[in-house]
C-alpha cells in the first residue's frame, strides 16, 4: 500500500527547472521536464549542495559545486566526481498537486 505525500502544488514547479520542496522532513528536489514532473533528493551524493540550486538541462541536473550530473529520472550519476547515484521518488499529479511516494 503507497502512502503518497502531497510535496506541492503543480504550478508551483517552473516549466524546465527545478525547485527545493521540504516533504515529510527530506529535502526534495521537484523537476519539470517537457511537462513531466520528477522527484529526487535534493542533497548531492558528493557533497553538501542543493540540486535545486544547479542548472537543469533536459533531463540532467547540474550540482552547483562541483559540477556532478545527475539523471533526474533515475538519479543515477553521469560523470565526475560523482561515485554515487541520488534516490528518486515515485510521482503522481492529482487536482493539480503533485504527490511523491517517499517510502
Ligand atoms: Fe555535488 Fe560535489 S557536491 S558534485
Amino acid at each position: 500500500n503507497i502512502e503518497w505525500i502531497a510535496a506541492a502544488e503543480l504550478d508551483a514547479v517552473p516549466q524546465d527547472d527545478v525547485i527545493g520542496v521540504e516533504v515529510g522532513g527530506r529535502d526534495i528536489a521537484l523537476y519539470s521536464v517537457d511537462g513531466e514532473i520528477y522527484a529526487s533528493d535534493n542533497i548531492c551524493s558528493h557533497g553538501h549542495a542543493r540540486l535545486c540550486d544547479g542548472f537543469l538541462d533536459g533531463h540532467e541536473i547540474e550540482c552547483p559545486l562541483h559540477q556532478g550530473k545527475f539523471d533526474v529520472r533515475s538519479g543515477k550519476a553521469l560523470c565526475a566526481p560523482l561515485t554515487e547515484d541520488i534516490r528518486c521518488y515515485p510521482v503522481k499529479i492529482e487536482d493539480g498537486r503533485v504527490f511523491l511516494a517517499l517510502a
